[in-house]
């Protein structure tokens, strides 16, 4: 089953433009669709002429769209982490939340997070309104990082969980030898224990992502005449391969639109092809959108669906 879908490759190749051009038919062929920016540097409303913000938006009947405020979603994800620092570890005065906080929103990982729990919000929360959820990614490097931290944060929290589980553990044998020391007070079971708690409440929230991108998602990789971008598919695909991603088709856009050699690599011809014209007169309206003519990769969408059902 794929109720998702997310359009990937170099920056430039056309993921805005196929992913508007794809929802914009499934929703003119009566399904509801909603299309999500998760670039922070958004362009999604440009390319269906509509301004956009975190919020769904109608932009025409069955088609809703937004670009998630990344900035926001930071903040958001720093604000709850810190309302969970304060919570499980009130007796500790001495950690300088402020301080903390403030050089964890400019640590490595903080915005690859934030697109995550964006991505979860938009499946969990709106996803349930609409037929279809059809993402426009950002540049490869930040969407293989979020791509991946299901499956890397899914390890480093298993770890963590055992850790939590033997120093529980241990504060039970300290209570059963001493039962006076301040250990045996605060000393409880797994099921109480609020940290144990929330780590395994990560862990489910990580797993069900990972499910989302390994087997509910309909992958396609957009490609140009161009060595780059083909070089850009390869790594997309060895990535995603390892973290058992499989991809699902291959967008050759631009055709025509250069006279430069190139040659598909032959790892990446297994896939099914969908080729799409260079518009010399370029692409202004959302008619332009439909006339790229997505509905062979739209039908093969709908059939792989059927068939996986
Ligand atoms: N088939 C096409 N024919 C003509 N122009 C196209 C075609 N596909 C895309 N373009 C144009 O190429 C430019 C880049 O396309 P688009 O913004 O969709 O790429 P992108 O992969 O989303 O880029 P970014 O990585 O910057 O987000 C746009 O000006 C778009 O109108
Ligand atoms: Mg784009």
């Amino acid at each position: 089953m794929h109720d998702t879908i997310f359009f990937l490759g170099k920056g430039g190749v056309g993921k805005t433009t196929l992913s508007s051009a794809f929802a914009l038919t499934l929703a003119r062929k009566g399904r509801k669709v909603l299309v999500a920016s998760l670039d922070p540097a958004h362009n999604l409303g440009d390319a269906l002429r509509v301004r956009l913000n975190g919020e769904p938006k109608n932009v025409e009947e069955n088609l809703d769209a937004l670009e998630v405020n990344l900035a926001q979603w930071v903040d958001r994800y720093l604000e709850e982490s810190r309302e969970q620092l304060k919570l499980n570890y009130s007796y500790n005065m001495t950690l300088n939340l402020d301080s903390f906080f403030s050089i964890l929103k400019y640590s490595p990982g903080t915005e690859e997070y934030a697109v995550l729990w964006a991505i979860e919000d938009i499946h969990c929360r709106l996803g349930p309104s609409y037929d279809f959820v059809v993402f426009d990614t950002p540049p490869t490097a930040l969407s293989l990082r979020f791509l991946s931290l299901p499956a890397m944060s899914g390890l480093w929290v298993a770890e963590l969980t055992k850790l939590r589980e033997r120093i529980l553990k241990d504060r039970q044998t300290i209570a059963r030898l001493n039962p006076g020391s301040p250990v045996a007070e605060g000393c409880v079971d797994k099921s109480d224990d609020k940290v144990y708690g929330k780590l395994g409440s990560i862990r489910a929230r990580l797993a069900a992502l990972e499910v989302l991108f390994s087997k509910h998602s309909f992958m396609s990789v957009i490609v140009n005449p161009d060595e780059l971008s083909i070089s850009e598919a390869l790594r997309i695909k060895d990535d995603l391969s390892r973290l058992n991603i499989p991809l699902s088709a291959l967008c050759l856009n631009k055709q025509g639109g250069s006279e430069a050699a190139w040659q598909l690599s032959p790892e990446l011809s297994y896939l099914p092809q969908f080729t799409y014209n260079f518009s010399k007169g370029g692409i202004h309206s959302r008619d332009d959108l439909r006339s790229i003519g997505v509905e062979p990769l739209m039908n093969y969408f709908l059939g792989e669906r059927k068939t996986k059902r």
